[in-house]
């Protein structure tokens, strides 16, 4: 295989945009990528979206998004893995460019949640149709049943999701993209109204419009195109059952742990040299399970994470810098693209205030379902 750089990137702001369409949102994505690489051809386009036919009413967007492009006739396919969608469409592009078949491969992703749809039945068909959505679950339900089976094997508490919500939304408020661009406070996060107990309103990303988009192409050409490349030294991938009953314990995502793990083995490193990550906080109990299931703290120990600040800026180990999908939105087929700009932005010493110092190797972490899909990228800066 050969090895595969990041050499440009591109997102449009996150949250409620009237005024563009799922094409427009692409399209500013996608030319930011390119043209923050100075490229102006592609050999292939893989764009993540989740659901383009139930929120706006147009599948078969592979040719849409590449004629709009102006990029007529290269071949261009969408990826699908519910919210996992852009991670995965990143690892079809990864693994495009590193078998030799292509050079230039643009890995996008995009969603438009906010044009009328019944968002939260749209959500529910990526869990289980016959053994969930039958018997009326939704996504907030779900995280709420794993934040319960979280609180009673090993005494989480409500204040511990809502230090990961306060540390979202401060680290959220310094990105000019983020959906929500204010701080919370403790006591506002834990009097939000409840959505599904013992979630509340504050512990839940949001409803988001929203693309971002990488570039890749072979390490040995990324100095053409930039004096900063960024290798990607590793994609891993995993699955787990759709019904969140059907996993031994609910409280833990093995298919997180396996997605982790694969992608430690392709690096050849772990978890103490990751210097920032990304992971899916798509409610604030996922954070806990995810810092958990990748090795940065202890199994059931997650809740200490935000509560002591070692997820912080600046803590051992930061998460979310960007402010995570709960402050920056989560536009759930562009969510995995969004977390890779937000790393390679990292690694290149480009994030201004949020920027964690003397960072070389960062990881994306993107989740499908209640934990039914994972994909987790390593990257470095060279
Ligand atoms: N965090 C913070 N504020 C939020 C918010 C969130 N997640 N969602 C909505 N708001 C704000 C809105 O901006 C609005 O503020 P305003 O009154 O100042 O304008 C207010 O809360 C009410 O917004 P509304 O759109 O009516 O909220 P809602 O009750 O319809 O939706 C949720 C709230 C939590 C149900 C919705 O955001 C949701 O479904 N989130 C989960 C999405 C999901 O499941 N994604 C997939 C994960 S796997």
């Amino acid at each position: 295989m050969r090895e595969v750089a990041v050499i440009g990137t591109g997102m449009t702001k996150f949250g409620e945009l009237w005024g563009q369409s799922l094409r427009d949102l692409f399209v500013e994505a996608a030319l930011g990528a390119m043209e923050s690489a100075g490229a102006d051809t592609l050999d292939s386009i893989y764009v993540g979206s989740m659901s383009s036919g139930l929120f706006v009413g147009q599948e078969h967007i592979g040719p849409l998004v590449a004629d709009h492009l102006g990029m007529r006739g290269v071949p261009a396919t969408r990826v699908e893995s519910a919210c996992a969608s852009g991670g995965m469409a990143i690892r079809s592009a990864f693994f495009e460019v590193a078998s030799g078949a292509s050079d230039l491969v643009l890995a996008a992703g995009v969603e438009k949640m906010n044009d009328g749809a019944d968002v939260t039945g749209v959500l529910a068909t990526a869990s289980d149709q016959e053994e969930e959505v039958y018997y009326g679950v939704t996504f907030p339900g779900l995280y709420a049943m794993i934040a319960r089976a979280h609180m009673t094997a090993h005494g989480t508490t409500e204040e511990d999701l809502s230090w990961v919500s306060v540390k979202a939304h401060r680290n959220g408020a310094k990105n000019p993209k983020a959906q929500f661009r204010r701080e919370v406070s403790l006591e506002e996060v834990m009097s939000s109204s409840l959505v599904a107990e013992p979630l509340r309103l504050l512990h839940c990303s949001p409803v988001t419009d929203g693309a971002a988009a990488v570039l890749l192409c072979p390490l040995e050409r990324a100095k053409e195109f930039t004096d900063r490349p960024v290798k990607i030294l590793a994609s891993g991938a995993a699955t787990s059952s759709l019904a969140l009953a059907q996993r031994p314990d609910p409280a833990y995502l093995d298919v997180v742990e396996l997605s982790g793990r694969r992608a430690y083995q392709m690096a050849g490193i772990g978890p103490e040299d990751i210097d920032l990550v990304e992971v899916h906080d798509c409610f604030a109990i996922a954070e806990i399970c995810c810092v958990e299931a990748l090795g940065f703290l202890e199994w059931g120990d997650g809740g200490r994470g935000a509560r002591e600040g070692i997820t912080d800026l600046g803590g051992r180990i930061p998460v979310n810098v960007s402010g995570g999908l709960k402050s920056k939105g989560h536009p759930v087929g562009a969510t995995g693209v969004a977390q890779a700009v937000t790393v390679v932005e990292q690694l290149r010493g480009e994030a201004g205030e949020q920027q964690v110092e003397g960072a070389r190797i960062g990881m994306a972490q993107n989740m499908g379902g209640s934990g039914a899909s994972s994909v987790v990228h390593i990257f470095q800066g060279v």
